[in-house]
């Protein structure tokens, strides 16, 4: 029986693969009930903080209309307009914040803001982003590979683009869930070592592969999945230029996916730009599912909350 009421989830590294296989089931099971207009809200009177630092569409959206209709309430907080913004210790917000809600989610730039969240809540902490990790987006990812593909282990994904939290979490939830994973960067602009190191031991116990290479068709060869992200994050916007540039060769075209399996679908964690990290053609086009996949991120943070905020 699976219990992860009081959990924190920064990463999948922190998770066993049956944990994830659970929330994952969740996910689906609870997207069925919305769907079928069955009501579930095991969090009626339950609230959760929502503590941005950068910008988010989807993440905010989602985390805000998924606490509603769990039952519960989310409260936007913007780091600007908390006292968090004006010098405030982590470790102080961390303790007031516990007396009043049930939950934090926090998008930030520096992972070690999450973890020092963490350290001193007293609820539990969702990593909503930050420059290292977006496990939040994988989770919402690996329910629509599921729905679509019907399993993840044995699935060969690539990550074309920037070595950045995007990668990190993928690898890192591949490897976890024994899916193969290549990801191809250009060079100066790889994955973290240790977090490649990392996925490589995971990987190890799972029976799947972890290829970092610098040759984009390398990644995609025979890829049921093909999974780019934006050249330029959050935080990176004033080296777009020289990124544009460094990144020209890593376009995800129909070209490059003439080498993924036929039947390969397309994810971005989105936003994106057309023309940049993606064609038009691909982005647009019939092997595209980024609109389930933005829409996964109401039904896995869902199933996130319900399982981690439940009595
Ligand atoms: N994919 C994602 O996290 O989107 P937002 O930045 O809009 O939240
Ligand atoms: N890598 C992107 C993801 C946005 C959801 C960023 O950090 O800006």
């Amino acid at each position: 029986k699976i219990d992860l009421r009081g959990r924190d989830f920064i990463e999948f590294t922190d998770y066993t693969a049956e944990e994830i296989r659970y929330l994952l089931d969740l996910a689906i099971e609870i997207k069925g009930k919305q769907k079928n207009g069955v009501p579930f809200q095991p969090l009626k009177g339950k609230t959760i903080g929502l503590i941005f630092e950068k910008s988010s569409t989807r993440t905010r959206v989602s985390f805000e209309v998924g606490m509603f209709q769990l039952g519960g309430h989310a409260l936007f907080l913007s780091k600007n307009d908390i006292q968090l913004g004006r010098g405030e210790t982590t470790h102080d917000t961390a303790k007031v914040l516990s007396r009043y809600l049930d939950g934090i989610m926090i998008r930030t730039f520096g992972h070690h803001n999450v973890t020092e969240l963490a350290e001193h809540a007293d609820v539990p902490v969702i990593n909503g982003l930050s420059d290292a990790a977006h496990p939040c987006q994988v989770l919402a990812d690996f329910q629509t590979v599921l729905e679509h593909k019907g399993k993840l282990a044995g699935l060969k994904m690539a990550y074309v683009g920037d070595g950045n939290n995007m990668a990190h979490s993928l690898m890192l939830g591949a490897a976890k869930m024994g899916m193969h994973v290549a990801v191809a960067t250009p060079e100066g602009y790889e994955a973290d070592s240790a977090i490649v190191e990392q996925a490589r031991s995971i990987a190890q116990e799972s029976g799947s592969q972890v290829v970092v290479t610098y040759s984009a068709e390398e990644a995609v060869k025979d890829a049921d999945i093909v999974y780019t992200d934006v050249w330029a994050s959050m935080g990176f916007e004033e080296e777009q230029k020289i990124r544009e540039q460094a990144f020209a060769a890593y376009q995800v075209n129909e070209e490059l996916m003439k080498v993924a399996k036929p039947d390969y679908m397309f994810l971005h964690c989105l936003p994106a730009h057309r023309g940049e990290e993606v064609s038009a053609g691909v982005i647009d086009g019939p092997n595209s599912l980024i609109f389930d996949q933005a829409e996964n991120r109401l039904h896995a943070q869902k199933a996130l909350m319900a399982a981690l905020m439940s009595e």
